[in-house]
């Protein structure tokens, strides 16, 4: 275990996991239930190290893949907000909201959800961001609405980001990602047909789900949202770099030498 300290922050740890973490975010996919019986198994005490990261990033350039093996690493608990949507997506038609309807239509588009929308949801699931021993947040915030939404909730309960990753990579390799990508329907795991295939075909290694191409990484909705990003989410590179938060990443390489590289940076957190 290598222990490392970052600015205003308490004492991290990166911890080297020898078995991938049973998280399976029931949480932060399904939301507070009224009952109370929707919940994860809670955090043990040598994996609540307090890593509160956000992935920034162009759709397609590696931040859930990233943000799984960091998971499994650093024991902060990964939170996707397209996860999110896409588990409410599955439910019954009658068991989503009206505004939940609607954001599977911008989805499909490959459009940003509204702030509005989104922000209820994030707001319903708090408890993951502030309770939960760290996270990874990816997808979220996306506009600067949504980063100023982040940033208030934090500063109400005293709590501050260790750093915003930036993932940086060429446009032609982000189209290539899209377009081989497979995702589990079950645990929502990532793959990809020749740069990461599964052992067996279309089923997961982790947990046997099948595994599918998401509606979105069509051409025509990949397109659309690669506009998206460069109008309404890549302003917060600047807001972060602003904040002294910011940490660029190259994200060419294999998904291990990526994660190696944003070890290396992070351990080098409280120098810079
Ligand atoms: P979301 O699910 O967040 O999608 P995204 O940001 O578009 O990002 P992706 O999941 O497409 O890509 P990724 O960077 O995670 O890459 P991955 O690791 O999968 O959002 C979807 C939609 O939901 C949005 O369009 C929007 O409509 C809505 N939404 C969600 N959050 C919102 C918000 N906050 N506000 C408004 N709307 C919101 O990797 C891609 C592929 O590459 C995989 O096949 C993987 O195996 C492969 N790969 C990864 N790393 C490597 C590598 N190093 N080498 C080779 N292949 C690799």
């Amino acid at each position: 275990m290598t222990t490392v300290t970052a600015t205003n922050a308490p004492l991290r740890k990166f911890i080297a996991m020898n078995a991938p973490i049973k998280n399976d975010r029931i949480e932060w996919l399904q939301g507070p239930s009224a009952d109370g019986t929707v919940k994860c198994p809670p955090v043990p005490a040598e994996r609540n190290n307090s890593w509160r990261l956000i992935l920034l990033g162009a759709p397609g350039v590696g931040k859930g893949t990233q943000a799984e093996l960091l998971t499994e690493r650093l024991g902060a608990c990964h939170l996707s907000t397209g996860d999110v949507f896409r588990a409410a997506g599955k439910r019954k038609d009658c068991d989503q909201s009206p505004a939940m309807k609607a954001a599977m239509e911008y989805m499909r588009r490959g459009e940003l959800v509204p702030d509005s929308t989104v922000w209820e949801m994030v707001r319903e699931r708090s408890h993951c961001i502030l309770d939960c021993g760290g996270f990874i947040l990816d997808g979220f915030p996306r506009t600067i609405g949504q980063a100023e939404s982040l940033r208030e909730l934090m500063e109400n309960a005293q709590l501050s980001l260790s750093a915003v990753i930036n993932y940086e990579l060429p446009l032609d390799e982000i189209v290539r990602r899209l377009s081989g990508r497979r995702t589990c329907e079950k645990c929502k795991s990532v793959f990809h047909v020749t740069e990461r295939p599964p052992k067996v075909e279309a089923v997961c290694d982790r947990c046997g789900g099948r595994l599918f191409q998401r509606e979105d990484d069509r051409p025509e909705s990949v397109t659309v949202r690669l506009e998206a990003y460069e109008r309404s989410t890549s302003p917060l590179i600047q807001f972060y770099k602003n904040l002294g938060l910011l940490l660029p990443i190259v994200a060419k390489g294999s998904p291990d030498e990526i994660l190696a590289r944003t070890m290396e940076k992070m351990a080098h957190l409280d120098k810079e």
